[in-house]
């Protein structure tokens, strides 16, 4: 019996492990911060080659002060794309990554690969926060 009551006690303190650890989901990069992985992810996701102007056309030689403030889809007849600052400025955390799931629409910006990646997309919004709007 009691051997059954320390099973329990054990099922019930891993179950409570994990349920902490699902909530304070990190990046799935390694950073110092999650500012620090939304930077990186930014980056690596390819957000500047459309939301920063200039960005493609210089090769990426655009100071962090001028990034994603909106700009265009490289190539003739690039459409226009949003001020990813004063997006994130005017939304939740929640509501942000919520959006990539939302918004399956078929549009240059690539909404359906960035539906797998919640905890990243939380990282970026992190980041687009700490940039002035
Ligand atoms: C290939 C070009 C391209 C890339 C790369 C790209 N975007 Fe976009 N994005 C667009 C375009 C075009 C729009 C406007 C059309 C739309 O909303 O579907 C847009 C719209 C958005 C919006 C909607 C803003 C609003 O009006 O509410 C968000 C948020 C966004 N992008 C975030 C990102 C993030 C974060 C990344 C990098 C992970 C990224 N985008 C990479 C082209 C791109």
């Amino acid at each position: 019996m009691s051997r059954f009551v320390g099973f329990l006690t054990v099922a019930f303190l891993l179950a409570l492990g994990f349920g902490t650890i699902e909530a304070a989901a990190p990046p799935h990069v390694a950073a110092s911060s999650s500012l620090e992985a939304g930077k990186y992810l930014v980056v690596i996701a390819g957000c500047n080659h459309c939301h920063t102007q200039g960005w493609a056309a210089t090769g990426g030689k655009v100071p962090q002060t001028a990034w994603l403030k909106g700009g265009h889809v490289p190539g003739p007849g690039g459409p226009p794309t949003p001020n990813l600052r004063a997006v994130a400025a005017g939304m939740s955390r929640t509501a942000f990554v919520a959006q990539f799931h939302a918004k399956q629409r078929p549009s240059a910006m690539p909404w359906v690969n960035l539906q797998h990646a919640d905890t990243d997309l939380g990282a970026i919004y992190d980041f687009l926060r700490s940039l002035k709007t």
